[in-house]
């Protein structure tokens, strides 16, 4: 692992954060923190940003608070526009929207919005961010996905096509950026300790990680993308249902968790 002086030199001087007001978003503005990068913590609600402001106030940091949505038409602007402001060498995409259920019973507007916050919010970070960073010659950008990417998923089946999208984006800009300096890499988490998870589920999965945990060893891959499943137990099952088993059988056991965590929520 690189020393804290080398990831700040590679991936500083500020860290974008998108969907960092709470849970694995404030875990990884943390251990930012802790590797010597100046903030900015971008999410829709002030509140719990300014906390997690305040919090890392208190240990030195200066972070700046950006309460934004980031599936509105104008995110583009302005995240360009903080991009000419700020030296961002590292852009995190930890914002997702993850509507559970039959999707028949879901309003469009609902499905929109897993694309315009999955989908449509990661590359319009990525495209703003870019242009300096390969100027620059140096930095980095990791998006958040998921087990769920890896294979179909009932009852999820939008937000885990929305994670495979961003685990092959991130796999095809790793590709693409390397030769120019900037590592690319998207962390495929199995389940995480966060209040949105803990919201949907009722009891954990097995391999469970906290979300500092994730967030660590995250940011320790970065520069070996494209892709990283944190977690030794979450490894096997991503060689499980996204290699090893029949598509079918892979489908049906992603419908069995699924149900088993609707279960436990009720
Ligand atoms: N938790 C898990 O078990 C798990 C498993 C695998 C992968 N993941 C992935 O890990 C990431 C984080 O998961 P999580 O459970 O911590 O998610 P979460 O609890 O839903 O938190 C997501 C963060 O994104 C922000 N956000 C959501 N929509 C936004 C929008 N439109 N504009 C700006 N900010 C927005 C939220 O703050 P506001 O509400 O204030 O906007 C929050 O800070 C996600 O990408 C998820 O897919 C999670």
């Amino acid at each position: 692992m690189a020393s804290s002086a080398d990831f700040a030199q590679r991936y500083g001087p500020w860290a974008l954060v998108a969907g960092a007001s709470e849970g694995l978003g404030a875990a990884f503005a943390r251990e930012l923190h802790a590797r010597g990068l100046s903030l900015i913590l971008l999410a829709r609600r002030s509140a719990p940003l300014e906390t997690l402001a305040d919090e890392l106030r208190a240990e030195g940091a200066t972070p700046r608070v950006l309460a934004m949505d980031l599936a509105s038409p104008d995110a583009h602007t302005q995240l360009l526009a903080l991009a000419r402001e700020l030296e961002i060498g590292l852009g995190i995409y930890n914002a997702a929207y993850a509507p559970v259920g039959d999707i028949a019973e879901r309003s469009f507007e609902e499905l929109m919005r897993v694309v315009d916050v999955n989908v449509r919010g990661p590359l319009t970070l990525t495209h703003a961010l870019l242009p300096p960073l390969r100027e620059r010659g140096r930095g980095g950008l990791l998006l958040m996905s998921s087990l769920a990417g890896f294979q179909g998923t009932p009852r999820l089946a939008t937000y885990a096509a929305s994670k495979a999208f961003n685990t092959i984006l991130a796999e095809g800009l790793w590709g693409e950026l390397r030769a120019q300096g900037i590592d690319v890499l998207a962390s495929c988490a199995g389940a995480i300790r966060t209040p949105g998870y803990d919201a949907a589920a009722g009891k954990q999965a097995p391999g469970t990680l906290d979300a500092a945990s994730v967030a660590r060893r995250s940011l320790d891959a970065l520069a070996r993308g494209p892709r990283v499943v944190p977690g030794a137990l979450n490894k096997v099952a991503s060689l499980l249902v996204g290699r090893w088993l029949p598509r079918r059988r892979a489908v049906a056991i992603m419908a069995a968790n699924t149900r088993e965590l609707e279960n436990s929520a009720r």
